[in-house]
């Protein structure tokens, strides 16, 4: 163990720092006091008595921020925990996530939320935030109390893994939500429409005799909250938005200046649905892997700012669940931990995309979305930084995966781009598990 990892003030020199909010990439060296950040200097080197990590070659740049994490706890801590969940976040760069409310019991009221929060700075490796539950159980039907919820620490609110089938019921927590300056996100697929679906609506569907999910499904349930949403005049954030139709709304309604905003998953924007001619499981998720047309919109929409940020839908579901027949699988893959190599190497390594660019799209751009901490490289803001290494070529083997279920399909695949490690307010969270 280097023993600048348990320094309470150290320098971290020489690396390529990347600063989101001005869009800047450029060496520099940046002093951590007290957990937090004291100085950023734009220079190589610095002087000083005080402990330095050389950082020549890596990248630095302020801790990931993850709006759509499942972490499962309370309920389902057999495929994740709050511990194993942060840890997995920290090993892929992040600092902050914000946790879905799917969980058993579903975070509907005020305990759950403070149970989640001690939890957390019990055993986490990382900041959890949380967004609690539009409607209670989840059902759809009645609105829980937006201002205990809020009082109690969440930061959102959102009954995602479902969408809000119920106009009226979604007009009043839109119009509620709006009132305690809370975000709505919302999964939005229209539940009748994708009923028993099991991937995306098309060729490969018809091929394989799986039952798909048309685009329309996702388009129409976005374009029912996006007017909503001018209705009320409340903040709507739309996850995982996975079509060329979605994006066509999307920038509508941006160009109306409604308060829209709308993320992407790195799955979504990297795989599509010819992959399914596997029957990987892994590959199942909601909404589904779509056509090759649409990732390309998705990337265009990223690129220019229709889509605002970049978030996992981590989604954690064992083994067992997992090995049953298609369509008894759960939707779901993890992402985490490869979120950003995996955007590196499909993106930045072949020029489709800059490295400044998708690291604003994982910083300050979710912060923004839901006007939370995190993200921003500034003096006297906590010491959260991602350390990477940008060239670093590494396979992910099953047994490097900290999270706790091991849902993806990349397990095999070779990266360009490692993370190194996290600071979490000044303090070393390695992202390699040889080191621990
Ligand atoms: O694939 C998904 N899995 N999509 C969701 O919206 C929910 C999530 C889950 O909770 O497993
Ligand atoms: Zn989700």
């Amino acid at each position: 163990m280097i023993d600048w990892k348990d320094k309470r003030e150290f320098w971290i020199s020489g690396a390529k720092v990347i600063d989101p909010e001005t869009a800047k990439m450029r060496t520099g060296s940046v002093l951590v006091q007290k957990g937090a950040i004291a100085e950023i200097v734009w220079q190589k080197a610095v002087e000083t008595e005080l402990p330095v990590l050389d950082a020549t070659g890596y990248v630095l740049t302020p801790g990931f921020v993850d709006i759509h994490t499942h972490l499962r706890e309370p309920g389902y801590e057999e495929k994740e925990t709050i511990a194993t969940g942060t840890a997995a976040a920290a090993a892929g760069g992040y600092t902050s996530v914000v946790c879905m409310a799917n969980t058993d019991p579903v975070v509907d009221e005020p305990s759950v939320v403070e149970f989640i929060t001690k939890r957390a700075q019990q055993v986490g490796r990382c900041r959890v935030l949380i967004a609690a539950a539009l409607t209670k159980g989840l059902g759809g039907e009645v609105i829980n109390e937006y201002f205990y919820l809020k009082s109690a620490g969440a930061v959102a609110l959102s009954d995602d893994g479902k969408f809000v089938t119920n106009s009226q019921v979604m007009r009043a927590a839109l119009e509620y939500a709006g009132f305690h300056g809370l975000t709505v996100i919302s999964h939005c697929e229209d539940a009748f429409l994708v009923e028993n679906s099991q991937i995306h609506e098309g060729y490969v569907s018809t091929r394989l005799g799986l039952k798909g999910a048309p685009a329309a499904a996702e388009e129409i349930a976005i374009y029912r909250d996006i007017r909503l949403a001018q209705l009320t005049g409340s903040p709507l954030h739309i996850a995982h938005v996975s079509t060329a139709g979605a994006i066509d709304l999307i920038r509508k309604a941006k160009r109306k200046g409604l308060p829209v905003t709308a993320e992407v998953t790195p799955h979504h924007l990297t795989m599509n649905d010819e992959l399914l001619e596997t029957y990987d499981r892994n590959l199942k998720v909601n909404p589904p892997l779509r056509g090759k047309r649409d990732s390309a919109v998705l990337l265009d929409a990223i690129r220019d700012g229709a889509i605002d940020c970049i978030a996992t839908d981590h989604a954690p579901h064992n083994e067992i669940d997992k090995q049953v027949e298609f369509d008894m699988a759960p939707p779901g893959m993890i992402g985490l931990e490869t979120a950003f190599a995996q955007l590196h190497t499909e993106l930045v390594v072949p020029g489709k995309l800059d490295l400044v660019d998708l690291v604003r799209l994982m910083t300050v751009r979710p912060a923004e979305v839901l006007r939370i901490q995190g993200g921003r490289l500034r003096k006297g803001e906590p010491a959260d930084l991602a350390l990477i290494d940008p060239g670093e070529e590494w396979v992910l083997e099953k047994h490097l995966i900290r999270s706790k279920s091991k849902n993806t399909p990349l397990i095999g695949k070779t990266f360009t781009g490692r993370i190194r490690g996290v600071f979490l307010e000044g303090k070393w969270q390695s992202a390699i598990l040889e080191e621990g």
